[in-house]
């Protein structure tokens, strides 16, 4: 039987994450599979992303973030975390994130904090050879939930600018901070703080593929103006109102 909401939130609580091993069948990681060597296929071998539900429209992920046990377990964990009841509208955000060729290392050691505070990742293709394969870094549970929006957008700037990304990326590569390293393994499905959190991945070697499916649930600030207007520049960048749908005109 799987482990509780409670179970599975203490873990992220205690560790800084948890996993779930064989989340999708062999099936359903070979449907997901196919999906990205579709897309990679017109990509010219470079980094490529997929925002939202009606992007991935069809596909195996969107059918996850719709599904309501999926949605259901998300928001319990936003629950326990926040002590807080999710906004009734929310819906689950999917995104593909595809690491490949020369482009594909400028996403390294981008650490980064989500702007919702339950992240699940599911990865599909992960390479098993040579020195860097794209590891998940965590700095598990940096900071709290943040209720106040402007405190969080100050917090953010400090830390999500160039020269903070690049001090944290050389402090990593010396050993002088330990942060946890996950080797992600396909199929299985890991949750963490992304909001609570620092964290990226590893370099990825250019000739090979690393692609993972990111489900973000659970914006503590969704009752602010000022947080709706200065968070999910994602969302943003792609005209993606915050549950991942094209505003309808
Ligand atoms: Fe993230």
């Amino acid at each position: 039987m799987e482990p509780s909401a409670e179970a599975h939130a203490a873990q992220i609580d205690r560790k800084g994450y948890t996993v779930i091993e064989h989340y999708i069948s062999p099936e359903q990681l070979e449907l997901g599979r196919a999906f990205i060597k579709q897309q990679a296929a017109t990509r010219n071998g470079e980094y490529f992303c997929i925002h939202g539900i009606e992007e991935l429209s069809g596909t195996m992920f969107a059918g996850l973030a719709l599904s309501t046990p999926f949605k259901d377990r998300m928001a319990q964990l936003y629950r326990l975390q926040s002590g807080r009841e999710p906004a009734t509208e929310e819906q689950v955000f999917p995104v593909i994130r595809c690491l490949q060729g020369r482009s594909g290392l400028k996403q390294s050691h981008f650490y980064h904090f989500d702007a919702t505070a339950v992240t699940a990742l599911l990865p599909l293709y992960i390479p098993t050879e040579g020195e860097h394969c794209g590891d998940l870094i965590i700095f598990p549970n940096t900071r709290h939930i943040r209720f106040n929006a402007l405190r969080n957008v100050i917090e953010k700037a400090v830390l999500h600018n160039t020269v903070s990304q690049k001090l944290v990326a050389f402090a990593v590569r010396r050993g002088w901070l330990k942060p946890i390293r996950l080797k992600l393994v396909p199929g299985n499905l890991y949750l963490f703080s992304g909001y609570r959190s620092l964290h990226a991945n590893d370099v990825c070697d250019p000739s090979m593929l690393r692609a993972t499916a990111l489900f973000h649930f659970g914006n503590p600030h969704h009752e602010s103006a000022l947080a709706r207007s200065l968070l999910g520049a994602n969302k943003r960048r792609a005209k993606l109102d915050h549950n991942g749908l094209r505003p309808v005109n």
